[in-house]
């Protein structure tokens, strides 16, 4: 039976350890890490993620600032507001929480958004810093994969690690990041040939598809690590991941629950984000 790693205590102490170098931050420079979060519109599920946010900068010291904007705010609306947080030195990151409703285009505001303030690191920028390693962000939920498989002391280097999910935001990056740690990585996808015969062979299996129970313990080596990003809401209402639990635990070695794995990592590692923006900005 697979250990089951607890994303909640693994991201608690990374949360601690947040707070003393925030803590030392103020000491040295007399001002907070700052940090806005714009939501456009009413998506339940945003709203919750964008209250956690914020709930944990004010936890660890940090300055928050929530724009909550209404569904027909205009882009230039919008891209107004990005422009004054890029020139506000009291605010070193930005995110403006996606999705955004139809008639608001993505892309454009994250191109707007000052790279050196995009601590959801998806700026062209930012994403092909990550390409040639040497990146000063780093997409929250990849990195915060990459904390938990270090907590069980596995080395990635030369391991077989497969990602399933192609992603901007989770699948590509992480690729990205298992390769900067020598990892021999594949990326599968929904056209893939035989998935299985791809599966079976990681060592690290990282799962971000968004279909509930889509890898089942058949797919996975025996002794693998295997971390589910999938985030899904069964019909009568239950979270659950993308990787079948009840069946995948019998194989691995390691293997994150859903909720509580992978999850509580991706706010903290918007809280480092944040922190890492506010050191290269005061320079
Ligand atoms: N929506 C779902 N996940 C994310 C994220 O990591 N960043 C932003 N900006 N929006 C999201």
């Amino acid at each position: 039976m697979a250990v089951i790693i607890n994303g909640k205590e693994i991201s608690a102490k990374v949360r601690l350890e947040i707070k003393e170098k925030t803590q030392k931050f103020i000491d040295e420079k007399g001002y907070a890490p700052g940090l806005a979060v714009i939501i456009v519109g009413e998506d339940p599920a945003s709203k919750v993620y964008v209250n956690n946010k914020h709930k944990a900068c004010l936890e660890v010291g940090f300055l928050s600032e929530v724009y909550r904007l209404p569904a027909e705010t205009t882009m230039d609306e919008l891209l107004s507001l990005v422009d004054k947080l890029n020139n506000d030195d009291k605010i070193h990151g930005i995110l403006c929480q996606l999705p955004l409703p139809k008639h608001l285009d993505e892309e454009q505001v994250i191109l707007r958004i000052n790279p050196d303030k995009d601590v959801d690191a998806f700026h062209p920028i930012n994403t092909g810093k990550i390409m040639i390693g040497n990146n000063s962000f780093v997409p929250c939920t990849p990195a915060g994969v990459m904390k938990l498989i270090e907590s069980t002391g596995t080395d990635i280097c030369g391991k077989e690690c497969v990602v399933v999910g192609r992603s901007n935001i989770v699948g590509k990056p992480q690729a990205m990041l298992l390769l900067q740690k020598n990892g021999t990585v594949t990326i599968c996808h929904s056209k893939t040939k035989d998935l299985k015969e791809v599966t079976k062979r990681a060592d690290i299996l990282v799962v971000a598809v968004g279909i509930p129970n889509f890898i089942t313990g058949d797919m996975i080596k025996e002794g693998a690590i295997v971390m589910d990003v999938g985030i899904n809401r069964t019909s009568d209402g239950k979270l659950t991941g993308d990787v079948d639990f009840a069946s995948a635990e019998k194989v691995a070695s390691y293997i994150t629950p859903v909720p509580g794995g992978v999850g509580p990592m991706t706010i903290t590692m918007l809280l480092e984000n944040t922190l890492t923006a506010a050191k290269i900005q005061s320079k």
